[in-house]
């Protein structure tokens, strides 16, 4: 008689748990970074630059020390006393704390003052007064390489144009070949325009110095506390043991969340030079203007295609604007860095990539806003191409992917950009997807609309994108190799605690991570406590940026939890007087093979671990698990949306939006499709509203939410979402991949693409995001192109 736990009735695998981490959050008792109140505590605010470009002449800051409650005045002059003028990049690049010399985008930090509460240090801000010297502003990538360009970076020695990086990639020789074997080739050009991440809470950090025991412990809003205790090492020379950083909970991060920002240097230091606890915290405009832009991409590229439509080979370049600071990871350095992730699902056989990175007068851009560097833009890029390729040949969008997919069979897939694509279904998830939408129907549905002078259309986009970085070989931030990790502690009673290299932003891993517990040792998911975000406790982690942690540190998770049920079986073969190859595991228990019923649970196990373990056993139940995965994870998914296109104001609705994702074995299905439709809500937002831009003069427009808009439940359409189909991740202790990101890196181009179908009788090849109404209504009237 088996007495095996039932998984689904203690929360593990692919049971919709619900999210632990809500009972807090609804009851308003989450602990955010503005929730940490010390004592003794100041208040830190930034003074920033109104000018995108100019020559800082004086710093008068004799009326800001005037005012009562000011405790200290800080400008670069000073911080360069303590070499913290300007801190080092992701991208081994320097980006400036507090400006010396000139300020280079507006909303730069030019000085910062803390006193007793927030509004003495905002009024003391207003009253320093800085002289500038207005310089000419660069505020796209054709201006930055202009003969008569200003150099934005003068502080730079041996930098003598506006080039960030020229880099390239692929075969240009064979795609050259593959180029003139073709029967058409269709071309196409675009914008992916700045877009911001735009956390519900913003950045903030309150530094904690104590002089007694010469300990920083520092509560910030980061994704990767354990790569910021190592920077603050570097930067502020501090030795590592004596800084801890606390993640607390966090408001959304979305990639804003990964860099370093003067606001977090300012902070620190200010508490170093007081010896007081120091609060930042950033206002919305703040956050808006000053952080981790994402995308501005020029993208231009062709396919070759023989005349049946085969795609033949690809070119592509890009020009990548990334502000005044390079300050995102260095992109032509990691393999996912640019356009490499292009072209994964499907079989090129040649591809050549360039890309030129560009310094301008704009915040610090190419942050990869929930994606992994810039798979966004290249999966953008490759279903506009794809979608307009189909179109130039006059054949279905649906058909042309058919016949250009790599099959199932055909996994593993060497791409021509030299990834190795594990495993994957295109063809089953776009059937889904089609059959799902009525794709036939629809396609009859907008001929006869077309008669009638209504505009229907219908967008695809189909991508497998790299999810779960390292593995070490090939990944590194500033050196420190690509993995993560996990712990975990079984108590006497086998209650246990599991903490995790990784780091929530929302995501629900204090639910998820217990569930691959429960699963791997029978344990129910309510007796895991999960403990993320600080780096006295929690084992070194690279933490949650790129999707990785269910692919990584998840997959730490299981191989903990692994090695806790092989000390286990020993300690269930001392307490059944069996060897250990007497004994079968079933699900929390083990017992004698051929007699069930003699057997010992989990639990049973974990005390005899305290209490009864067997001689020279070293007592207790805990262990821990790096996990450097051999491959990345490859999810596959597929986005069809249907819209409706008025032809009198170029508005258009989404009629139906369709989600087919493929990311191996489900922990939590409740929070993937949770994650699913936090994507798809993301990519309408950017396809349809979303605008943040700078005029001429490099003032940002669009810095609050009167101007760039958050989609609300009102304007989000509904999403129907499909998980038929299952592709476990090959190397993945339990088969699951990423998908955190999936629907925001591949949803917008459905969005677009069914735009532009329902324009397809126009000539019109591209309207640049976001598709405002008035841009539509122009390509629709005028029959040309709008760029953004
Ligand atoms: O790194 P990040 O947490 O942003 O992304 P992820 O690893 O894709 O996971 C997002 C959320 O979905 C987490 O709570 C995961 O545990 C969950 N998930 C899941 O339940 N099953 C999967 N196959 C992938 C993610």
């Amino acid at each position: 008689m088996s007495q095996t736990v039932d998984e689904s009735k203690i929360g593990g695998l692919g049971v919709s748990r619900k999210r632990v981490e809500d009972n807090r959050f609804i009851r308003g008792r989450g602990n955010y970074t503005d929730d940490i109140v010390l004592p003794g505590m100041l208040h830190l605010e930034i003074l920033r630059s109104p000018l995108a470009h100019a020559r800082i002449k004086s710093i008068d800051t004799s009326r800001a020390w005037e005012i009562p409650g000011v405790r200290l005045v800080l400008t670069g002059e000073m911080a360069a006393t303590r070499n913290l003028a300007w801190m080092p990049t992701l991208s081994y690049d320097t980006q400036a704390v507090l400006a010396t010399d000139k300020v280079r985008f507006q909303g730069q930090e030019v000085a910062c003052v803390v006193a007793d509460d927030p509004y003495i240090a905002k009024d003391a801000c207003e009253a320093i007064d800085v002289e500038y010297e207005p310089l000419p502003v660069v505020v796209n990538p054709e201006q930055a390489v202009a003969e008569d360009a200003p150099l934005i970076r003068d502080d730079k020695a041996g930098q003598t144009d506006n080039v960030v990086y020229r880099w390239e990639v692929g075969d240009p020789a064979g795609t050259d070949a593959a180029f003139e074997k073709a029967d058409v080739v269709s071309k196409l050009r675009l914008h992916y325009p700045r877009s911001h991440p735009s956390p519900i809470e913003c950045c903030g950090s309150v530094a904690d110095f104590d002089r007694a025991t010469n300990k920083l412990t520092v509560y910030m809003t980061t994704q990767a506390p354990h790569i910021i205790r190592a920077a603050v090492a570097m930067v502020a020379e501090l030795p590592e043991h004596l800084i801890r950083i606390i993640s607390p909970d966090i408001g959304g991060g979305f990639g804003n969340k990964v860099p370093v920002y003067p606001g977090y240097v300012c902070s620190i230091l200010c508490s170093i030079l007081l010896e007081r606890p120091v609060k930042w915290i950033e206002d919305k405009t703040g956050n808006l203007i000053s952080t981790g832009f994402a995308r501005d991409m020029y993208l231009d590229g062709e396919l070759a295609l023989r005349a049946d439509g085969k795609i033949l080979g690809v070119r592509m370049h890009a020009e990548a604007d990334h502000g005044a600071f390079f300050a995102d990871a260095q992109p032509s350095k990691f393999k996912i860095g640019l356009l490499h992730s292009t072209f994964a699902c499907y079989d090129v056989p040649a591809a050549h990539l360039t890309a030129r990175g560009t310094y301008t007068n704009k915040a610090p851009g190419g942050v990869a806003y929930r994606c992994s560097f810039r798979v966004t833009e290249a999966m953008f890029f490759q279903e506009r191409m794809v979608h307009q390729a189909a179109k130039d040949l006059g054949l279905d969008p649906a058909e042309f992917r058919r016949r250009n997919f790599v099959r199932a069979e055909d996994f593993p897939h060497r791409t021509p950009f030299g990834f190795l694509v594990d495993s994957g279904q295109p063809q089953a998830c776009l059937d889904v997807g089609l059959r799902a939408v009525g794709y036939e129907d629809f396609l009859r549905q907008k001929e006869e609309a077309r008669k009638r002078g209504r505009r229907l259309g219908i967008g695809i986009s189909t991508m497998t994108e790299p999810l779960g970085a390292g593995n070490s070989r090939e990944y590194d931030i500033l050196g420190i190799k690509m993995f993560d990790s996990a712990e975990l502690r079984v108590h006497m009673t086998g209650k246990a605690i599991l903490r995790v290299g990784a780091k929530s932003q929302g995501q629900g891993h204090e639910t998820t991570w217990a569930q691959i517990v429960s699963h791997e040792l029978g344990i129910p998911a309510d007796d895991v406590t999960v403990e993320e975000g600080d780096t006295d406790t929690a084992p070194f982690g690279m933490g949650t940026y790129a999707s990785r942690s269910t692919p990584v540190a998840g997959a730490a998770i299981s191989l903990v939890s692994r090695k806790i049920r092989a000390k286990a079986r020993k300690l269930a073969a001392h307490l059944l007087e069996v060897s250990e190859e007497d004994l079968e595991w079933e699900l929390g228990r083990f017992s004698v093979r051929g007699v069930p019923e003699h057997g010992v649970t989990i639990q049973e196990c974990a005390m005899a671990a305290y209490g009864n373990m067997p001689d020279g056993m070293e007592p207790g139940l805990e262990n821990h698990a790096y996990y450097d995965p051999p491959n990345l994870t490859w999810p596959f998914a597929v986005y069809i949306v249907t819209v409706e296109v008025d032809p009198e104001t170029g508005v258009w609705d989404v009629l139906n939006t369709v989600a087919v994702d493929d990311c191996g074995v489900r922990i939590n299905p409740m929070i993937v499709e949770g994650q699913i439709m936090g994507g798809l809500t993301e990519a309408y937002a950017m396809a349809n509203m979303q605008f943040i831009t700078f005029d001429a003069e490099g003032n940002c427009v669009g810095s609050n939410y009167m101007d760039y808009l958050l989609p609300t439940a009102w304007e989000t359409p509904g999403f129907e979402l499909h998980s038929e189909v299952v592709t476990p991740s090959p190397h993945h202790p339990i088969g699951a991949k990423g998908v955190g990101e999936c629907a925001a890196v591949g949803g917008p181009a459905a969005f677009v693409n069914a735009v532009l179908d329902a324009l397809d009788d126009t000539g019109v090849r591209n309207i640049d995001m976001p598709l405002l109404p008035d841009r539509v209504w122009e390509a629709l009237t005028r029959r040309h192109d709008v760029s953004g």
